[in-house]
């Protein structure tokens, strides 16, 4: 859903953020003619392909046709949403988000969970000083024993809470935060019965959980020997709900990554870390949901499961593995020997080993066969028959080239032959639905920014567009030979129809304004477009030679249709003669 901000005030904001600025702090631009060049942040170079036009305040980059104005570039650098995107300029520019200053309620909520934040961050604080200091030795052998190292401290963030009551309490409140402000933001509880109010996490280390925002939204606080429960993590507030984060997606921002590995736990993440893989992200012990399908969507088209080794973190994987390809992800499994989980298994294997696994990894359908054979046993005949039986059904539901991949595998698993099991799956049920699934090859690691197929009549329809743009003139000559109707590129035809609009009440097009209202997808079409040189012949000479060309493309592809038709023997002759007497005429017009 797009949150509309009034047309002048992001006008405003467009011009406020010079995109020459704005990408120069991610980059270093040299001037090329019109234009600036550099290295594009958006896909690894060595040449530079990533040009600024400071005229159109756009930018666009020929070699991985990404394309936008200065929202979009944020909104990929920071992997935002366009709101998000547009939240960030504003602070960069120093301007208010635009609302109803009648609406005193939205106002408040806002300011009330910046409070909120910020009990977060000082409480975070906090427990960074009693972790370092005489308090936190507990903590600090804790982690030492666990063989977490002081770097993973300072990068995590990681605290220590004391036993105790009120510490905490004690500390903010003293910062002007009521109690109400700290209940709130999970950082207290009450006791339901006395009415007691004090301290969430006693006696625990800390992991701060940050947002994709980079602010501290809330803590898992782990007990450090056996007592139940393990974690204590907060719990839903006007700022955390833990459906909609993932902890340290933080630690990807202004990194590329090919792939990420999603985690059960926070020192499965902390774990990987040390050992030199930087790009784990964990759920949380919950089951991934849809928010966080598209977090990870932002970043990345791959991700990897990494779940604990045991039975719950293997039925948890199959859960995920739905969600995720549900939103169009590329999935693949690590399985875990023993039971052990990522930070265990680095920690006693090391990397070398972990990197092993991950290239081993299962597609989605060869980690479905596998967990369907656990519920068999496969040292027996009985077993190995019915597993068979099942899985050849599954496999029949596959794309044939796939088949035989997982044939050679069950017929290693099973001990019966290649061909005894194609047979068998020639004759099974189908099962129920196909499993969404894309062939092997086509793993695209970061998003493919969007292009559309060059053709003769796309080409005359980006000159089209682009000298509309630039002449009210030419527009308006364009408009009297029917452009507005003319575009077979739907992005073309909707940027038409604002130039148009725009023209139309005698201003000048905001292109960079329009395509700041257009989503990804169609403001790379659209910038791809602008991205190419112009003729430099008289614009209302371009637009009419543009839609010649255009029609005749159309009446070209008219004629061969009726050709077509006019070989069909089911035509009657009088049909025959009308489709004739229509060719000479579309002949003509095409001569004329
Ligand atoms: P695990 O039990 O696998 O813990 O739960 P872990 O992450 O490996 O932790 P260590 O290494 O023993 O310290 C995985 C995740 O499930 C959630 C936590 O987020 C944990 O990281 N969990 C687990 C809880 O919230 N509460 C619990 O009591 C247990
Ligand atoms: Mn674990």
């Amino acid at each position: 859903m797009r949150v509309a901000f009034p047309d002048a005030w992001l006008d405003e904001l467009i011009a406020k953020n010079d995109i020459v600025s704005v990408v120069s702090s991610y980059v270093e631009l040299k001037p090329k003619g019109r234009r600036l060049w550099g290295l594009c942040p958006l896909h690894g170079e060595k040449t530079a392909s990533f040009s600024v036009s400071p005229d159109k305040q756009m930018f666009y980059c020929f070699g991985c046709h990404a394309g936008g104005t200065v929202i979009q570039f944020v909104m990929q650098m920071e992997r935002l949403s366009f709101v998000e995107a547009v939240q960030l300029l504003a602070q960069r520019a120093g301007m208010t988000l635009p609302e109803n200053t009648d609406d005193a309620a939205l106002q408040r909520e806002r300011a009330y969970k910046e409070r909120l934040y910020e009990a977060c961050k000082q409480a975070a604080r906090f427990y960074m000083q009693t972790f370092l200091g005489e308090e936190g030795l507990p903590g600090r052998q804790y982690l030492a024993q666990r063989g977490i190292s002081a770097e993973a401290v300072k990068r995590f963030g990681i605290g220590f809470a004391q036993e105790g009551w009120d510490h905490l309490k004690n500390h903010l409140l003293a910062q002007g935060f009521t109690e109400q402000e700290l209940l709130d933001a999970g950082l207290l509880v009450r006791n339901p019965q006395k009415g007691s109010v004090y301290d969430a996490y006693r006696g625990r280390v800390i992991f701060p959980i940050v947002g994709v925002n980079g602010r501290v939204l809330g803590f898992g606080a782990r007990v450090m020997n056996d007592d139940k429960p393990k974690y204590i993590n907060t719990g839903d507030t006007p700022i955390y709900n833990k459906r909609n984060n993932l902890y340290g997606l933080h630690l990807q921002k202004g990194r590329r990554v090919e792939d990420l590995v999603i985690v059960e736990g926070y020192t499965d993440v902390i774990g990987l870390y040390e050992a030199g893989v930087t790009n784990a992200v964990a759920s949380l012990g919950t089951a991934l949901t849809i928010q966080q399908a598209r977090l990870l969507k932002r970043y990345v088209s791959r991700v990897y499961i990494a779940y604990d080794g045991d039975a719950a973190g293997q039925n948890a994987t199959i859960r995920g593995l739905d969600i995720l390809t549900g939103e169009g992800l590329d999935v693949r499994v690590i399985v875990f020997p023993d039971a052990m989980d990522p930070d265990e298994f680095i920690r006693n294997r090391g990397k070398d080993a972990f990197d092993a696994l991950k290239d081993e990894a299962l597609s989605l359908n060869a980690f479905k066969l596998e967990s369907m054979a656990r519920d068999y046993d496969l040292s027996e005949e009985n077993g190995r028959e019915r597993y068979a039986i099942a899985a050849c059904a599954f496999i029949s539901g596959l794309q044939p080239v796939e088949q035989g991949r997982y044939f050679n595998r069950l017929s290693q698993k099973t001990g019966y032959p290649v061909d005894a099991l194609i047979s068998q799956a020639k004759t099974g049920k189908v099962p129920r639905e196909r499993p969404p699934y894309r062939p092997n090859g086509t793993w695209n690691n970061i998003r493919e920014a969007q292009t559309i197929e060059e053709t003769a009549r796309t080409r005359a329809e980006s000159t089209l567009l682009h000298t509309m743009l630039q002449s009210r003139g030419a527009t308006l000559k364009a408009v009297e030979q029917g452009a507005a109707e003319l575009f077979s590129v739907q992005a073309y035809q909707k940027f038409a129809a604002e130039i148009i609009a725009a023209y139309a009440q005698e201003t000048e097009p905001n292109c960079a304004r329009m395509m700041s209202a257009m989503p990804p997808e169609e403001a790379e079409i659209i910038a791809a477009v602008l991205g190419k040189d112009l003729p430099g012949d008289d614009p209302e000479k371009v637009v009419s030679d543009c839609i010649r060309r255009i029609r005749r493309i159309e009446t070209e592809a008219e004629l061969e249709r009726l050709g077509v038709q006019l070989a069909d023997s089911t035509k009657t002759v009088q049909q025959k003669q009308e489709i004739m007497l229509e060719i000479q005429r579309l002949n003509r017009e095409l001569r004329g």
